[in-house]
């Protein structure tokens, strides 16, 4: 199956670096684990956090995406397991200390109540403990649906809440931008 992202894909590093904040959040972890990174993509975060000693575990449907990652892992030999499938048929959540969705949920009307019930499914199966980071990009009502979301869900608390610049800069058409964006990490109680 072809999925939208494997044509977008064909630009190498096509969301560029991870957040500075990401990192410096996930480099302060002192015990460091298993992490499972949700739509990975090429890998801007399964990358940089493997390297920071991270045993990163990488899924998304495209794959294209997974391909190119895998490749990447093999020559810098990084500990990365990565994987081409569907993050909603996923279901071992529990096998991690960290679980990371980046730009994965935009609660647009028609996918939602499906967003809502795949996060209330990952915090329900994870472990105690276990540190789930969503990065969501603060446009629309967006934030809000996300912060209500997580006021009505049992068994967390808020771990860290950052606002963060995400600055995109695509060379080929000298084009660039900058959003705000929220990292929320939540922990599982
Ligand atoms: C906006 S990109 C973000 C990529 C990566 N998280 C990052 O921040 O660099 C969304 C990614 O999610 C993947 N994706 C979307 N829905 C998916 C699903 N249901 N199962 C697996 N991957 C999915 C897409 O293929 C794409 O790679």
């Amino acid at each position: 199956m072809m999925v939208e992202y494997d044509k977008h894909y064909q630009t190498e590093k096509l969301f560029g670096s991870p957040y500075p904040e990401l990192i410096a959040f996930y480099a302060a972890i002192t015990q460091k684990g298993k992490l499972l990174d949700l739509g990975c993509g090429q890998g801007r975060n399964a990358i940089a956090l493997a390297k920071l000693g991270y045993e990163v575990t990488g899924i998304d449907y495209s794959i294209i995406g997974i391909e190119q990652l895998k490749k990447v892992a093999k020559e810098e030999r990084l500990p990365i397991t990565c994987m081409v499938g569907d993050i909603y048929e996923y279901s071992n959540f529990n096998e991690f200390e960290f679980i990371l969705l980046d730009s994965m949920f935009h609660f647009r009307k028609q996918e939602r109540e499906k967003e809502i019930q795949f996060l209330k499914k990952i915090i329900e199966s994870s472990r105690l403990n276990t540190l789930i980071t969503i990065c969501i990009q603060n446009t629309g009502d967006k934030l809000k649906v996300l912060n209500k979301i997580i006021s009505e869900l049992p068994n967390l608390e808020i771990f860290k809440r950052e606002r963060l610049i995400y600055k995109f800069e695509d060379e080929a058409s000298d084009h660039s931008s900058k959003t705000e964006y929220e990292m929320l990490t939540i922990k599982k109680l």
